[in-house]
């Protein structure tokens, strides 16, 4: 078998709840009948995608992410409507077999992935080879357990050319071996590796491929620590996070994520049972980055080294972050240490302590900010406060926010009304304008009449089933490509099934996400649910003159190119008779 039929697929949709499986990706809200959350699809700031157990679909009311539980996974893991299919599937334990199907979409840079692996498993087959021993002994010394070293997939890279050679071997060509950043053209012309004696540590993607490399010297110290793989089309080291996939589960579990900046902090973290934790990997964090992490979870804490460099790096996540619904803690380790080094000196519980309290960022901004400030000096007093209320000003919660405002006023003998004064006080509608608004208005009237008699009819046709069938008797056309298949496709369900429901029309579609996008579109539009007779007639009169008048301009762009008279009698007597009504 290749595809499931979708009554198949209707089965394991009647048998899930598609709210459940959303919430096991991203965190959601119930509000009155809905859920909400943050849009995956777009660079969402506001919880703008709901989530509707009724109708066991999604939809962002900013940017028009629309469809059902397949559709989510579909999009949200980049996998194909099938592979979703699948997976929902597993989540309620009915097994179905996608057999032979492979999608178009995988093909793309499949051989970039294919290089990484063959090289992962090469490397790693290295570690254990008798050659291996001193990089075994180096790991060994840093407590790093033949447990790790599988989980993390850890490996060895000598100094030889064995990896391009294996790899020519397979029939990748030279220009793809160099473009995807496994080797170099060496100084005589020949291929060669770029990774020579360095442990190596491979880098997953956010679906957990193998996209790139990072390789530490363990011998001598001439070089560069690490060296990583340069951005090629499949690693931007921006774009990922070390250890995303694995952490995910956790993360999602525990509801919270620990942000490190190496991944030997996040490895040996993982050994103390902190399995929820992912590296930035040495560069300041991206927008995209937060964009994966707000995917998971709103809850951040922040365990940057405790040098000069983590502060920095600490202080500028925070700024980065600050129109995010982050809840964000900080957490600072002492002389100077990095996670990996703490846990190591100070043992696992001072670690598992300093986690479980955590500061607040204001307050981790309040420590900072002070320490630039004289408060002897009254212009420095007031330059301090006119700087803290602007970050007082984004504290939503006004019991916190008052209680800082008392701790500012203990620390520099401002009277506490003052501050208040200078904070222009962000109100919840400010930041969450979306959520005033309600779903159903997320999409406008239509200006033009005729998509506006498409919207109505449509809007009734998957409400109504004698409109349905009203449609197919007396219209069957509407002037837009895609909703007229819309409409030609709820005629077939209809035809096929004996009558319509959203839900299982939806599943139907599949995966055509256009379609899907639109009919919930058309489903989400603030029309009234009752409807008479004599409105439908009126927007299907109104389609009609649409049809008519692009018959009418056709047949006179005809008129005009012909020059045989008879044709041009006949030609003028068919946009008569249309003018007429008589066609
Ligand atoms: P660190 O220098 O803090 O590394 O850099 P580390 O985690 O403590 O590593 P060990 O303990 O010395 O083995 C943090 C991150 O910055 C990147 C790496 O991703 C590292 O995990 N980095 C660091 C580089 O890319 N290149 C370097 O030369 C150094
Ligand atoms: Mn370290």
């Amino acid at each position: 078998m290749s595809k499931p039929s979708f009554e198949e697929i209707f089965d394991i949709q009647r048998k899930i709840n598609i709210v459940d499986v959303i919430r096991d990706y991203i965190p959601l809200t119930k509000k009155g009948k809905n859920y909400f959350g943050i849009c995956p699809f777009h660079d969402d700031h506001n919880p703008s995608m709901s989530v509707s157990p009724e109708k066991q679909m999604y939809k962002c009311f900013v940017c028009g992410a629309a469809g059902n539980v397949f559709n989510f996974v579909k999009d949200y893991k980049n996998i194909n409507y099938y592979e979703a299919v699948k997976e929902v599937a597993d989540k309620v334990g009915i097994s179905i077999d996608i057999g032979s199907y492979k999608p178009k979409e995988d093909i793309k840079f499949k051989d970039e992935y294919d290089i990484y692996e063959i090289s992962n498993k090469f490397y790693q087959n290295n570690l254990n080879t008798p050659l291996g021993k001193i990089a075994r002994n180096y790991l060994a010394s840093r407590d790093i357990t033949e447990d790790i070293i599988k989980r993390f997939q850890i490996g060895l890279s000598f100094n030889d050319n064995k990896l391009v050679s294996l790899l020519e071997s397979k029939g990748y060509s030279k220009d793809l071996l160099v473009k995807s950043g496994i080797s170099v053209i060496n100084d005589e012309g020949k291929l060669s590796d770029i990774y020579r004696n360095r442990i190596m540590f491979p880098l997953w993607d956010t679906n957990g491929k193998v996209i790139g490399f990072s390789g530490r010297i363990y011998e001598g110290s001439d070089t560069s620590k690490y060296i990583n793989t340069m951005e090629t089309d499949i690693f931007k080291k921006g774009s990922l996070l070390y250890n995303y996939e694995n952490a995910k589960k956790s993360v999602l579990e525990k509801d919270e994520i620990i942000i490190c900046e190496g991944f030997m902090d996040v490895i040996r973290l993982y050994t103390i049972g902190v399995t929820n934790a992912v590296a930035t990997m040495g560069t300041a964090v991206t927008k995209e980055q937060l964009n994966l992490i707000r995917k998971l979870t709103n809850n951040v804490i922040l365990l940057f080294d405790g040098d000069k460099a983590g502060e920095k790096a600490t202080l500028s996540f925070i700024e980065l972050s600050k129109n995010i619904d982050f809840n964000l803690s900080i957490v600072r380790l002492e002389e100077d240490l990095d996670p990996d080094d703490y846990i190591i000196k100070k043992g696992k519980d001072k670690m598992l302590e300093h986690l479980s309290k955590p500061m607040n960022a204001f307050d981790y901004a309040l420590i900072n900010l002070k320490n630039n400030y004289n408060f002897n000096n009254p212009e420095d007093v007031s330059k301090f406060i006119t700087s803290i209320s602007e970050k007082l000003s984004n504290i939503d919660d006004d019991v916190i926010r008052d209680l800082e405002i008392k701790k500012i006023s203990k620390l520099t003998d401002v009277d506490p009304d003052i501050i208040k004064s200078k904070i222009k006080v962000k109100t919840r509608e400010d930041t969450h304008t979306i959520n005033k608004v309600d779903v159903k208005f997320g999409v406008k009237f239509k200006e033009n009449k005729y998509d506006k008699a498409t919207d109505v009819i449509l809007f009734n046709m998957i409400r109504h089933n004698n409109i349905i069938q009203y449609y197919f008797n007396n219209l069957s056309y509407l002037p837009d490509e895609l909703d007229r298949k819309l409409a030609s496709e709820i005629v077939l369900f209809f035809k096929k099934y004996n009558s319509f429901n959203l839900v299982d029309f939806i599943t139907y579609l599949g995966d055509n996400s256009e379609l899907v996008k639109r009919v919930s579109e058309i489903d989400s539009l603030p029309y009234s649910e009752n409807y008479s007779m004599e409105e439908i007639d009126n927007c299907f009169d109104t389609i009609k003159e649409f049809s008519n008048k692009k018959q009418i301009e056709n047949l006179q762009a005809k008129l005009k190119a012909e020059t045989n008279d008879v044709v041009r009698k006949e030609i003028a007597k068919k946009i008569i008779d249309i003018k007429m009504g008589k066609n």
